[in-house]
């Protein structure tokens, strides 16, 4: 069997800890795309652990695999690794695999990506992770892959190869050159290739392997929908395609072969970074999403916006990903919430709106149309199963089912394992 996960709004849905909980099923977890600017937060045996890179499957007996969709960070590859052993989960080679074709983020992207961000008079908000600028220089056939990092022979003429014209663009952009043939770094580099070499595979071939042999293959998406490079609101977007045919084709594996997609939604909405958010609250109500969800970054810190839950946006995700079931979290928020709030539309130049308009300036225009929802006061932490929710609750999430059109099969009421049920 192989399932797509991905985050139907604009990330930090709860892929992670969604993952973490079906990932006893399966025999791979794959990561298929984005890089350390993803973060993701996995609460297990009261411990905490907050992961960019490694997949979120590592916990339990899943080979955890990252795809040569994605962008790697080896130093942060490595601190990661560091950090599980230290907390007595040792990441060997045949727990985690790297694809050989994955391109190497370099020193020079991450100054890029600073640079860049700071000349812009409109901010994206970028996690400065010099995620852009590894894919740029993907598409542009001049990147460094895992195969060249762990061969110091050929990571150095690689580097030789291109530059020139790294520095040259970096002295553009008003930075410092120096960074690009730092010896210091690029030695760095080269040991944590040697570090890296057995961890180096082909995913597409493991992947599809385990499927004619009846394994079942889980590909983890991070950031949201709505981050996609092609389909989400640019400028304010990441720079790879979050989408669950973005799983296909970043893992090398066809589309014939995909049996469930499954879609993360949050019970109301939440953004880090610029760009357009319609249902954006900055009353009490927004305070209270904002508190009790913790709606701070994972890998920045920085604070997230949060809004009501904004359907045109998720129905728009369910037609970008084709939806076969969804898994719906934070519901325990909404608790003390009165009236409860679903954005059902947008007014747009003098039009009502059902689904969210192309540009994303007309997008940031747009009202919302809410309608309103019985609250509850009961907490929801300790609730173990649908029946239990309280009828206000069920409610919420029967409308919420039928207003998107796709069944929700998973409900969560806490960052713990134990906080998820089936509905
Ligand atoms: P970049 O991916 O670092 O280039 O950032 C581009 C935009 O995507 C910014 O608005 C970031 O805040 C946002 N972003 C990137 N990764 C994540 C994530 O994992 N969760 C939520 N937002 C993200
Ligand atoms: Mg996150």
């Amino acid at each position: 069997m192989f399932t797509i996960i991905t985050g139907s709004q604009f990330g930090d849905e709860g892929k992670g800890k969604i993952v973490d909980l079906l990932a006893k099923d399966y025999d791979i977890v794959a990561r298929f795309q984005g890089g350390d600017n993803a973060g993701h937060t996995v609460k297990a045996g009261g411990k905490v652990y907050k992961l960019h890179l490694i997949p979120s499957g590592f916990l339990l007996d899943s080979r955890v695999l990252i795809g040569p969709g994605t962008v790697l960070n080896p130093a942060v590859l490595a601190e990661e690794m560091e950090m599980l052993e230290e907390a007595g989960v040792p990441v060997t080679s045949e727990k985690l695999g790297v694809d050989a074709k994955t391109s190497v983020i370099m020193p020079y992207h991450i100054e890029m990506d600073g640079l860049r961000e700071a000349a812009r008079s409109e901010k994206i908000g970028t996690t400065k992770r010099g995620i852009g600028y590894a894919y740029i220089d993907k598409v542009a056939r001049d990147e460094i892959r895992m195969a060249d990092l762990v061969d110091e022979e050929r990571l150095r003429s690689r580097l030789a190869e291109i530059s020139a014209q790294k520095e040259a663009t970096i002295v553009q952009m008003g930075g410092d050159a120096s960074i690009v043939l730092d010896d210091e770094k690029i030695s760095r580099y080269a040991a944590l290739g040697q570090m890296l070499a057995p961890y180096v595979t082909d995913v597409s071939l493991e992947i599809n392997r385990a499927l004619d042999e009846g394994k079942n293959v889980l590909a983890e998406g991070a950031q949201g929908s709505h981050l996609d490079v092609i389909h989400g609101t640019q400028k304010y977007v990441t720079s790879s395609s979050t989408i669950a045919g973005s799983a296909c084709a970043g893992l090398g594996v066809g589309p014939t072969r995909v049996d469930e997609v499954l879609g993360i939604v949050k019970a109301y909405i939440t953004r880090v970074g610029a760009g357009p958010l319609p249902t954006e609250l900055e009353d009490e109500a927004g305070k209270h999403l904002h508190d009790v969800g913790h709606e701070f970054g994972t890998t920045t810190g920085r604070s997230r916006r949060c809004g009501w839950f904004d359907l045109p946006l998720v129905k728009k995700a369910a037609y970008l990903n084709g939806y076969t079931s969804l898994a719906l979290t934070k519901l325990d928020v909404l608790t003390g919430l009165n009236p409860i709030k679903i954005c059902v539309g947008y007014m747009s130049e003098g039009q009502k709106l059902d689904y969210p308009p192309e540009s994303t300036t007309v997008l940031s225009e747009c009202v919302p149309v809410y309608e309103d929802f019985p609250g509850w006061e009961e907490d929801l932490t300790d609730v173990d199963s649908y029946e239990k929710l309280p009828e206000n609750a069920r409610l919420y999430v029967e409308k919420m089912e039928e207003l998107i059109g796709v069944p929700i099969k998973y409900v969560s009421v806490g960052p713990a394992r134990e906080q998820t049920f089936e509905k």
